[in-house]
């Protein structure tokens, strides 16, 4: 690793909600800290920026109360702008924004700081870095989607491999501490190549909920397989 390199020493798992019964919300969002994990992503869809249309504010602000670990709304909706304050007042402490959604993607990010919360951007597949590269200074994070966004259970796609490690280039060259990271079709092996590409955040759903061992066996397999770190 190169000796400017900010990528963290052992990736950061997040789970996303989307496999979770919403029925039982507050005892699963329990579970997963009682697991490990790092901060819990909610998958937030809209239906017309992705084909699939999942929850609003009110069920983050919902489960709040039921654990202490941060939450991260993952916004996959046409319009981000008019909703930034309601997720950040439900709870969530990190919003993360399509490039590919935001008019004026500078704004947005300066936006989300100033509400208080820490900024991310994501990248579909097709959209290159260099969406990114005049704005990574208003980020704390950044998100390569390594599936087309809006379903769980899809294929990881190793061609984004190129891109995590353009990212890393990009943040490490230029000093910043922005978190890489990844989501969509992330188990231990994937997470692992993810991790050698230069990501340092590992969002898994399906794979980590389906996990024989739990959701705990999931995160510490993740994590160690990811660096070979045991946690
Ligand atoms: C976008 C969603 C999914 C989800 C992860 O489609 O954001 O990527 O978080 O789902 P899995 O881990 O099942 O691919």
């Amino acid at each position: 690793m190169p000796e400017n390199c900010a990528q963290l020493t052992r990736p950061l798992v997040v789970p996303s909600v989307l496999p979770v019964d919403l029925a039982r919300i507050g005892a699963e969002v329990a579970a997963l800290e009682a697991a490990g994990v790092d901060r819990i992503q909610w998958d937030v869809m809209d239906g017309v920026f992705v084909p699939n249309l999942t929850f609003g504010p009110d069920v983050i602000a919902a489960a709040r109360s039921y654990c202490g670990i941060g939450f991260e709304a993952h916004l996959m909706v046409v319009e981000p702008d008019e909703l930034l304050w309601r997720y950040v007042e439900a709870g969530c402490e990190l919003l993360i924004v399509h490039a590919e959604a935001c008019r004026h993607l500078h704004r947005t990010l300066a936006r989300i700081r100033e509400l208080g919360a820490r900024s991310g951007v994501a990248l579909n597949p097709a959209t290159p870095v260099s969406a990114v590269e005049h704005v990574l200074e208003q980020a704390d994070l950044v998100l390569a989607m390594t599936v087309d966004p809006g379903f769980g259970g899809q294929e990881y796609l190793p061609a984004m491999e190129p891109k995590v490690a353009e990212l890393r280039e990009l943040i490490d060259r230029r000093g910043l501490r922005v978190e890489l990271e990844v989501d969509g079709g992330i188990n231990a092996e994937t997470g692992a190549a993810a991790v050698a590409a230069g990501a340092d955040v590992l969002v898994s759903g399906s794979w980590l909920y389906g996990h024989p061992g739990g959701a705990a066996t999931a995160v510490r397999e993740l994590a160690i397989l990811a660096t070979g770190v045991p946690r």
